[in-house]
């Protein structure tokens, strides 16, 4: 027997999306869809039945396809793989973030460890009694009162009556919903619902705890002490999985991330690294990136931001950036109708998703800006001292107050260490956001009024 908490080899997930309603253009398309609709019918019946027999005794067998031949699954028109051959191990008192883009397979992977869901394929081995908190309401009965099912979750999970009493002022604590305790769940907010739910799960001393996107329901200061708590089974030893949108909180909490795409692992590691690489995906590092038809522009925004090429200040075109370097900025903006004051925002975001600084016209040229058709925006940003690092860059471009364009993670760039202090020092990457020009000096004796005096002459 292995000693993992948790062990994954090759999971594959598929699913079988709704048929996609066929509407006929013509009259007779409508006829011989008519007239072909029980022949039809027939063959998803008998597929239908064959998932069943494969799935064994999952719940949702009819979402399920059989395993043919391991992971070599016929895709099909109605299928979609939410998890691909994914293979990790989490060691007992890993604390791992689970992060990826909407869709990319996260909620399947927790919800077949928490066996919710049986695979397509492929195994997952769990060493341990798991709690999981997946989405609001799963693990509550609605009938039940929020007293009845704290008390049913702790026997799920194998505590005695006398273990659950003994938790549960804590639990009704630290969910707030004391005053509700004695109503049935179903008249519960969603917010109530996941703080109770939040509050079973985390205090229920479980081995393993399995966390989706709690923090998205929830006023900052519920998810503060969520976070807070998460922090305390994480330290406690115990093993938790946790998926979120929320990158400060992921490098806060998660010694290790994995990173999902399109249903497979794109990377697991460290944290840090595996945060910087996600929020890297997808995006072109310094060079000309066409923004016509950008994936990420903002809903409602006109295509005026046409492209931007991120160079060092003389032009040159590379891949990384080193830090304390100029970095240049060409946007080429394209609007339909000339513009008086034309207003240029470039936004840095750093690897957790904190703006660490913008550069707009506004602020640093006095004069307003008149364009007229295509035109270059030039921006240099000198001596650049942003901490080592994956950055993404937002634009957005106004008409004095009116917002006409914005793109999101248009492009990335890297910032790579240098001896900017001439110290032949290796900076600490993750211990700033910026490194700026510093000076020390030194007296002997405290800081009286002459001293201070002595530090000012100097
Ligand atoms: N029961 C289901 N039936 C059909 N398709 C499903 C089902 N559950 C999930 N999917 C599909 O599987 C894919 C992965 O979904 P999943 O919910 O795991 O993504 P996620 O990473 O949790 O996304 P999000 O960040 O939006 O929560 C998606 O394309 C989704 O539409
Ligand atoms: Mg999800």
């Amino acid at each position: 027997m292995s000693n993992h908490a948790i062990q994954v080899e090759n999971l594959s997930k598929a699913y079988r999306i709704g048929l996609k309603e066929e509407i006929p253009d013509t009259f007779m398309g409508a006829a011989t869809g008519w007239l072909k609709a029980p022949l039809r019918n027939l063959r998803r019946l008998r597929r239908l039945n064959t998932f069943a027999e494969n799935a064994g005794q999952n719940g949702d067998a009819k979402d399920q396809l059989p395993e043919k031949n391991g992971n070599s699954c016929e895709p099909a028109s109605d299928t979609i793989w939410a998890l691909r051959d994914v293979s990790f191990e989490v060691q007992p008192g890993e604390v791992v973030g689970i992060i990826g883009r909407n869709g990319a397979g996260k909620s399947t992977l927790l919800k077949i460890l928490s066996r919710i869901t049986d695979p397509t394929s492929g195994r997952a081995v769990i060493n341990g009694r798991v709690s999981s908190l997946l989405e609001v309401g799963t693990g509550f009965h609605p009938e039940l009162t929020g007293r009845e099912n704290i008390y049913m979750n702790g026997t799920i999970l194998g505590m005695t009556k006398r273990e659950i009493d003994r938790k549960f002022d804590e639990i009704v604590d630290f969910s707030g919903v004391e005053k509700f305790l004695d109503t049935p769940t179903k008249r519960y907010s969603s917010g109530m619902t996941v703080r109770l739910a939040f509050s079973v799960a985390a205090h229920l001393e479980p081995e393993i705890l399995i966390i989706d996107e709690v923090l998205a329901v929830g006023d900052q200061e519920f998810q503060n002490k969520c976070l807070g708590k998460m922090n305390e089974v994480a330290h406690s030893g115990r093993t938790v999985l946790f998926v979120s949108h929320n990158m400060a909180a992921v490098e806060g909490l998660c010694m290790k991330a994995i990173h999902l795409s399109g249903g497979q692992l794109s990377h697991i590691g460290e944290t840090h690294d595996v945060i910087a690489g996600y929020l890297q995906h997808g995006l072109t590092i310094a060079s000309e990136i066409d923004l016509s038809d950008h994936p990420r522009r903002v809903r409602g925004m006109q295509s005026v931001l046409k492209s931007v090429s991120i160079s060092l200040g003389d032009g040159s075109s590379v891949n990384q950036i080193p830090l304390g370097s100029d970095i240049r900025f060409d946007v080429v903006v394209d609007p339909p109708r000339p513009i008086r004051y034309a207003r240029l925002a470039i936004r840095l975001f750093n690897s957790v998703g904190l703006r660490v600084t913008t550069c707009h016209n506004e602020y640093q040229h006095p004069e307003p800006i008149a364009i007229a058709g295509k035109t270059t925006l030039r921006c240099i940003m000198r001596n650049c001292r942003l901490a080592p690092g994956a950055y993404t860059v937002n634009l957005q471009f106004d008409d004095h107050r009116v917002a006409l364009d914005k793109i999101d993670s248009c492009a990335g760039l890297e910032i790579i260490p240098t001896d900017i202090y001439g110290t032949s020092r290796v900076l600490p990457t993750h211990a700033a956001i910026v490194f700026p020009e510093v000076e020390w000096s030194v007296r002997a004796g405290g800081m009286g009024e002459r001293l201070a005096a002595s530090f000012k002459a100097c």
